[in-house]
């Protein structure tokens, strides 16, 4: 996994929107997964600024979200579909059709899911995935002994989750304790990811994502075994990571060699 470390989460959501951006150049009909909390908020209106001062084109951009709690209508207020409206959808020129968040009423559930799953790979699958991590190392749903070969599936959430998303609810209880989630395997078939960390309280699953064993235990180590995803991570976030150094120096040194590759 390829590690940059940048000083805040400004400069972290800069890098976001330049890889996003670059990848919509190389290709107007990207096919983007999406993310939902906090941390892609940053890279989320910059898009959005991008579109509205630069003309940036989404009309061709196909997105695919990576969950939604069971039980949320698209029309509350706390639900990733609404997220994802507010934060993107509605400010730039996707078309509201190639959007896609797994809908968390489908019934029967176990369908949707493999029909999500189906139209992530008829539509070529996904080129570029956005991933932030949870408290307990956890990508999209997947929490600690997820089958890291995975496709979409219902999970049930974690305590620790439903703790750290209880700050969007008016308390714990409003949480739902199931969602759609894309699963590992289905993460690890985006052609390229980046994860996206910030804040003291990712230092301990950003290090055992990075540096700890690949286990379904911290589901975010999975990505140790995908060809290309790169971790862009804010330096409180970072602060736990033993081979900092080597990371800093790399990053610092990649130019040398930049016109060889
Ligand atoms: C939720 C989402 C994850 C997200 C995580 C971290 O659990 N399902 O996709 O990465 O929250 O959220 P935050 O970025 O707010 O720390």
């Amino acid at each position: 996994m390829k590690v940059i470390i940048v000083r805040d989460s400004e400069e972290m959501s800069d890098r976001a929107a330049e890889t996003v951006l670059d990848a919509l150049a190389q290709k107007p009909d990207l096919v983007l997964g999406l993310a939902t909390g906090s941390t892609p908020e940053g890279l989320y209106r910059r898009l959005v600024k991008a579109h509205k001062n630069e003309g940036v084109d989404f009309s061709r951009v196909v997105t695919f979200n990576l969950d939604e709690y069971v039980g949320l209508a698209p029309e509350h207020p706390q639900s990733y579909r609404y997220f994802m409206n507010e934060k993107l959808f509605d400010h730039v020129n996707v078309k509201p059709e190639n959007t896609h968040v797994p809908d968390g009423l489908a019934e029967p559930l176990l369908e949707h899911c493999a029909e999500y799953e189906r139209m992530i790979d008829d539509a070529g699958g996904i080129d570029l995935q956005v991933l932030g991590v949870g408290g307990d190392g956890h990508i999209a749903f997947n929490e600690p002994g997820t089958s890291l070969g995975s496709l979409t599936h219902v999970a049930a959430l974690t305590r620790e989750t439903i703790e750290d998303n209880a700050r969007f609810f008016d308390s714990a209880d409003q949480v739902p304790c199931f969602a759609v989630t894309m699963g590992i395997g289905s993460i690890l078939k985006a052609r390229k990811c980046i994860l996206l960390a910030s804040g003291s309280n990712k230092a301990h699953p950003v290090r055992a994502a990075i540096e700890g064993p690949v286990t379904s235990s911290i589901t975010a180590s999975a990505l140790q075994m995908h060809p290309d995803t790169v971790a862009i991570v804010e330096q409180d976030a970072a602060a736990h990571l033993e081979r900092l150094e080597f990371y800093r120096w790399q990053q610092q040194n990649w130019h040398l060699i930049a016109d060889k590759l």
